[in-house]
């Protein structure tokens, strides 16, 4: 069951809502989700008690440095995926997460490109493999972006990325009132009222398209030559 975490040390990266969109999207798919919610914020425990029970998503609440192993082995056996939200902010649990996460999702706001946030977890991320020999796959996943950004704008984005050879999703999360208010009516984008909520439906195929790239990425299944990481684990 592989973990991925989402890591930005700034709040209001959108770490939080795509958290929320991949778990979703994920149960949506048919997958068992595990979502450890370590942001002090509870954003997304208060979702979940607002939300009809699905017996494929799991919330674990109050996920600290101590007990994070503890919750992965205890739910290891009814979990596809963990979803890991962390905090805004530098925190001890940080490097934790890092070292058993499958991916590294780094969420940084694509318009504002203010990613000093994102540059604090890509630096962790090298010091780890340069001094322990730690490498975990990671990606920057650009959030809140306007939907009036061309492709062209967002390519020029991704290659000034590349240049710095940091892995950047293909699939962009657009700013979307759907996304806001997922967290204050609970439910998913498909129990929405679509006359409701405007471009509900563009809302949806963004976060379909950004968990199917995710399920590419990190497959529930490695193939035996990439399962290094999974039996050293296990
Ligand atoms: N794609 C998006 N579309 C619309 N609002 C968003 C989007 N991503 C984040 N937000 C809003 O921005 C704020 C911060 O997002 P959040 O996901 O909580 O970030 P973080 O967890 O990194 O602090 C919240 O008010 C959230 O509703
Ligand atoms: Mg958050």
């Amino acid at each position: 069951m592989p973990v991925i975490t989402f890591a930005n040390t700034k709040g209001g990266a959108g770490k939080t809502t795509a958290v929320l969109l991949l778990a979703t999207e994920l149960v949506e798919q048919g997958y068992r989700v595990t979502i450890l919610d370590a942001d002090p914020q509870y954003w997304i425990t208060r979702w979940h008690m607002l939300s009809p029970q699905n017996d494929k998503l799991n919330v674990i609440s109050y996920v600290t440095q101590a007990s994070i192993d503890r919750h992965i082995s205890e739910n290891r056996h009814k979990t596809d995926y963990f979803v890991l939200d962390l905090p805004g902010a530098q925190s001890p649990l940080l490097a934790k997460a890092i070292g058993l996460s499958d991916h590294v999702l780094i969420p940084i706001q694509g318009c504002a490109m203010d990613a000093q946030g994102g540059a604090n977890v890509l630096e962790l991320l090298r010091y780890l493999e340069e001094k322990a020999n730690l490498h975990v796959p990671h990606s920057v996943v650009l959030t809140r972006v306007n939907s009036m950004v061309t492709t062209r704008a967002l390519l020029a984005v991704k290659m000034l990325l590349a240049e710095r050879k940091v892995e950047v999703l293909d699939t962009p999360i657009i700013e979307r009132a759907a996304f806001r208010d997922i967290f204050d009516l609970g439910g998913t984008l498909y129990t929405m009222d679509e006359n409701r909520i405007s471009n509900l439906d563009k809302a949806r195929q963004n976060a379909r398209l950004f968990a199917l790239e995710m399920l590419r990425r990190v497959p529930l299944h490695k193939p035996a030559s990439l399962s290094k990481r999974f039996t050293r684990a296990a």
